[in-house]
């Protein structure tokens, strides 16, 4: 059975601030997506990758799949404006006989092996998709103009992260909608998504900060 990767790669980036889309900020000595990418290409669980890049950021990240001897590479693609429309795209260069589609973000440079034989058990199981989630350390509140609406019941809510594994067929029906995330798209078609445990080392770059975390943990 073969499953392939979609790296979404292709967002802007504009809460981290920098002077380029996010997966080219530096991480090290390379650009952010470096990390994912050669983590995904080394795991025994991917056959294939496409990345969707930022518009006019096509060109440097074949260059830098070069770099990385990244061969899984497929495809790189042009991203679109929302995050459902750039794994749509990329969605389109998955082969057709592929079974199985895992969709990550770049901005998760720390993917492991674990944490994809995770997400990947559950569709064996009866389920359409599975998600890495992790409890909420902080009490969440429902907020309007800056005042409280509401407390939610913090034990029945998790936060959602990727790798997000999925039967190929049931992504492919479901990647015209938009959403957040993949698992929300699946979920609006009646698809049954399996939550799996997630990892604090799967911190999303968001600001500037995160991406000095995730460098500590290189
Ligand atoms: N993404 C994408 N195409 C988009 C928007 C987002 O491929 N049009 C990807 C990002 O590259 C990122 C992941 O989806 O890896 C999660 O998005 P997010 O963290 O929001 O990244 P950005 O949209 O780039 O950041 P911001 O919202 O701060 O602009
Ligand atoms: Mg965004």
């Amino acid at each position: 059975m073969s499953v392939w990767a979609v790296l979404a790669a292709a967002g802007r980036g504009e809460r981290l601030g920098d002077d380029r889309p996010k997966a080219f900020a530096r991480l090290g000595d390379l650009p952010l997506v470096a990390e994912p990418l050669r983590r995904l290409d080394d795991s025994d669980w991917i056959d294939g990758i496409v990345v969707a890049a930022p518009a006019g950021w096509e060109e440097p990240c074949i260059v830098l799949a070069e770099e990385l001897a990244a061969g899984k590479v497929g495809a790189v693609v042009t991203g679109g404006d929302t995050r459902a429309a750039s794994v749509r795209a990329a969605l389109a260069e998955v082969p057709e006989d592929v079974a199985v589609v895992v969709v990550h973000d770049a901005a998760r440079p720390l993917v492991s092996d674990d944490v994809l034989g995770r997400v990947l058990a559950p569709l064996s199981e009866g389920y359409e998709g599975a998600v890495p989630v992790l409890p909420l350390a902080d009490t969440v509140k429902r907020v309007r103009r800056d005042e409280v609406v509401e407390t939610l019941d913090r034990a029945e809510l998790v936060a959602s992260q990727t790798p997000q594994a999925f039967l190929a067929d049931a992504l492919r029906r479901a990647a015209d909608g938009e959403g957040p995330d993949c698992a929300s798209l699946v979920e609006a078609q009646g698809g049954r998504i399996k939550t799996v445990p997630g990892d604090r080392r799967l911190l999303k770059v968001t600001s500037p900060e995160d991406l000095e975390l995730v460098a500590i943990w290189l």
